[in-house]
């Protein structure tokens, strides 16, 4: 009987209680082996109580559930981990207790669910050692290697809901109505949702968008009688020859992203004369019950890990590849964050739909009609 160890790390997402619960079902009765929960990401491997046994009865009813039943740290990192030494915080690296710990629990091996922050940090001790397999999420979609990352499709549909309903403020009012949404460096959740949810302007940051080229989409719409316009704009977009809007506030040493929908609208409504309103999705993104499909995604990637923790593979990471659920080699999601790329189908997809995407005013058919 082996005893396997299940973390999630970073932030939560949709999901994550799915593949949990997978993992768990699978190691218990496929493999007949122990399954242990960590608390809070990395942290549970330093603290007291911070690991325990996972059972059928833990898992019972969450399937449905949004968050994550372990907790979620976005600050555990255990290479550089702050504490209080004399009334200061101090950081200090404590990955070799971690790694200790894993050996002392006698842990054959941790499954690691997390995004880029969470499978670097496991890339790291499995050189030092310790043994995992890591699953891959991120409502961002930004983890290389792998086609789609748990929590994604949830948010997606929680932006899609958000345009919907922006939409019908647009047009009553007669508003450029712009909807920011989350995603870090990667634009996949503002493009998505964009073409669902029928926006007139994309912005992602893998485009550099133009501010005279988006101006241009809202006048000739008022041109053409249409007086409402809604815009998709991903966090991380930026004007050409600009710069990122960051919030005044730092998570891991990383500046947090945040303020450009309410720049754009500001924009619009000077330059277009349109009276214009911005609205921050925000976590909702990241909230509520997973999507059938973001489970669905979540189940086979946790009954995939689960076997490949049984095999003692470490080392590898399930992954989404052509449809496909598989495993790769965790290296292989190492790197900067994966954006969308600029050959990407659904960019094509949005600019024949009409959709500005900031880069390159398009006259569509229909507003010359
Ligand atoms: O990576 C997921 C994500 O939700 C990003 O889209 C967003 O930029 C960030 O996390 C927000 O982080 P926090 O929860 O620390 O505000």
């Amino acid at each position: 009987m082996k005893r396997i160890g299940i973390l999630t790390g970073g932030g939560d997402a949709p999901g994550l209680n799915a593949a949990i619960r997978a993992v768990v079902k699978t190691s218990l009765g496929i493999y007949g082996n122990q399954v242990f929960g960590i608390r809070r990401g990395f942290e549970g491997l330093l603290a007291e109580n911070g690991v325990f046994p996972l059972d059928y009865e833990a898992i019972r009813g969450i399937l449905p559930r949004g968050g994550t039943i372990l907790g979620a740290a976005s600050r555990g990192n255990p290479f550089a981990i702050q504490v209080q030494e004399g009334g200061q915080t101090v950081t200090r690296d404590a990955s070799d207790e971690v790694v200790d710990r894993i050996h002392e629990l006698g842990l054959d091996m941790i499954v690691a669910v997390g995004g880029d922050g969470t499978l670097a940090i496991a890339r790291e001790l499995i050189k030092k050692g310790a043994p995992f397999v890591g699953i891959p999420k991120t409502i961002d979609n930004d983890v290389c290697g792998t086609d789609m990352t748990i929590g994604y499709d949830t948010a997606v549909g929680m932006a899609t809901d958000a345009l919907d309903r922006l939409h019908t403020t647009a047009e009553s009012h007669h508003r450029a109505m712009v909807l920011e949404l989350m995603g870090r460096y990667a634009g996949y959740i503002a493009l998505m949702s964009g073409v669902a949810g029928g926006a007139d302007v994309i912005l992602i940051p893998e485009i550099p968008f133009r501010y005279e080229v988006v101006f241009q989409k809202i006048r000739a719409r008022v041109e053409q009688g249409t007086h409402f316009s809604l815009l998709a704009v991903s966090e991380g977009a930026q004007p050409e020859g600009g710069e990122r809007i960051y919030q005044d506030v730092q998570v891991e040493g990383q500046p947090k992203l945040g303020g450009v929908g309410e720049q754009v609208a500001q924009h619009i409504q000077e330059q277009c004369g349109v009276e214009a309103r911005a609205t921050v999705l925000g976590h909702l993104q990241r909230g509520g019950s997973p999507t059938p499909y973001d489970r669905w995604l979540a189940s086979q990637f946790g009954a995939l890990a689960a076997q490949l923790a049984h095999q003692g593979r470490s080392g590898r990471m399930v992954a989404l590849r052509n449809g496909q659920v598989t495993d790769i080699d965790i290296v292989d999601s190492q790197g900067k964050a994966r954006q969308v790329p600029l050959d990407d189908h659904g960019l094509g997809t949005a600019r024949s739909l009409g959709i500005c995407l900031g880069d390159r005013y398009q006259a569509h058919r229909e507003l010359e009609e």
